[in-house]
């Protein structure tokens, strides 16, 4: 489903033209789409409805505050991994006993926040970071329900970068240590540890992954509760992969809440979501000028105002994002182009490609589909500013984070 379109020629979200947003504001800037964010969520709620699981939005993939705040008036969680993002989705107005803190490293001051602020649950992803819940609950009185995240040791369909699930990634507890936290837990006698939580990697195509960690997960969770109900809560994470060269949300959801009902008792177990990509992919787009085409021998370098600070995506991962135009352009040019961005690193390239539109200098662009880990992943580097973001909503749009002036990004340096 694109939420980004021609009419006319001219690149439309909702009831906004592209191009006026950007006569009205400096490029590159994110431009979001609410119907886009509203009708993933709400697809996800269909295809789950049944199970009636917590969705908990990963909020990593685009934390930006009226996201949180539009996401959650669908009945959307959070899920967290810093106390940052947890922060956040209490000031978007998330209640608490609908987050969920994941992350491999959270500190002591995390955890305490965390746990005064009564957060549904923490995952834990070492037996060190359960001994440190575990005595930052008993200071504070509070009995925090924990889920230990496993490691499962399953590697799902994806680049190597973003995937979480094998036992050399860092990520939670080795599979087979976990049985014994649940019987052997005297030690971790002022927490509640009642769940299971997994996630095996982001951009996961196929369901056949899921089915082997549903499978090893499902026969623990059977031998722990063999006597009486230990684990309530089941923590499925997030990773359901979308297709970024043909805009379409291709992960299998109804097959996959076929396989959930196949494995799992979903009456006696709480299902929690930590859905973001597929939420936020396609609600964003990022708008970018043509400052300058040179060419180089047989290769022509097309260098936009959009550097890997503002979108990190192709240069931490190969990530693929389609660029058009805002104003449909009709004649292309076959030779071999680079769409590169200001950054002095080679990385720093939004597109190889052989065939590309026979743009000009100041031209408009749009690279497709960069709601998700775009603008949550930007930064400072070489000195630039973070840029704008947009939400279009029908006719009308709003700046939901203005860019930051030179004065802003050195506020806190001396
Ligand atoms: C623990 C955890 N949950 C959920 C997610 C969200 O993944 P995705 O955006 O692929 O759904 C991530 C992403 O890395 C994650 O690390």
């Amino acid at each position: 489903m694109n939420y980004f379109n021609y009419n006319k020629g001219t690149l439309y979200s909702e009831g906004v033209a592209i191009k006026d947003i950007a006569s009205e504001n400096a490029t590159p800037f994110y431009c979001y789409s609410s119907d886009a964010f509203i009708s993933n969520i709400n697809k996800l709620k269909k295809a789950f409805n049944e199970i009636s699981p917590k969705i908990c939005y990963s909020t990593k993939s685009n934390s930006n505050l009226s996201i949180l705040k539009l996401l959650n008036k669908e009945g959307a969680g959070a899920d967290v991994v810093s106390v940052g993002e947890l922060k956040k989705s209490l000031l978007a107005g998330i209640n608490p006993s609908e987050i969920v803190f994941s992350g491999v490293g959270k500190t002591e001051e995390e955890i305490e926040f965390a746990i005064s602020n009564k957060i549904f649950q923490i995952n834990a992803e070492s037996v060190s970071e359960l001994h440190t819940i575990n005595k930052i609950a008993k200071s504070l009185n509070i009995r925090q329900q924990v889920s230990i995240r496993i490691n499962p040791d399953i590697i799902g369909d994806t680049h190597k970068n973003i995937s979480t699930g094998g036992l050399g990634d860092k990520f939670g507890i080795p599979f087979s240590d976990v049985k014994d936290l649940f019987f052997n837990n005297s030690s971790f006698a002022d927490i509640e540890i009642s769940g299971i939580a997994f996630h095996i990697g982001s951009q996961i195509k196929t369901i056949e992954p899921f089915t082997k960690v549903f499978k090893k997960t499902s026969e623990l969770i059977k031998e722990v509760n063999r006597d009486r109900q230990i684990i309530k809560f089941l923590d499925i994470g997030g990773g359901f992969g979308v297709d970024y060269e043909n805009n379409t949300q291709e992960f299998p959801l109804n097959e996959y809440v076929d396989l959930i009902k196949k494995f799992f008792d979903v009456k006696a177990l709480k299902i929690i979501l930590e859905p973001g990509r597929y939420i936020s992919w396609n609600a964003g787009i990022l708008v970018t000028k043509v400052l300058y085409i040179k060419i180089h021998g047989n290769k022509k370098f097309i260098i936009t105002d959009c550097g890997m600070n503002d979108f990190m995506r192709p240069a931490l991962y190969e990530g693929f994002h389609k660029i058009i135009p805002l104003i449909e352009i009709q004649s292309t040019e076959k030779i071999s182009t680079d769409v590169v961005g200001p950054i002095c690193e080679t990385t720093d390239k939004l597109i190889s490609i052989d065939e590309f539109y026979d743009v000009k200098e100041g031209d408009l662009l749009a690279v497709l589909n960069t709601g998700a880990y775009g603008s949550s992943m930007s930064s400072n580097y070489n000195v630039r500013p973070l840029i704008d973001e947009v939400l279009i909503s029908k006719d009308t749009y709003r700046i939901v984070r203005k860019r930051q002036t030179f004065e802003e990004s050195i506020l806190q340096e001396t």
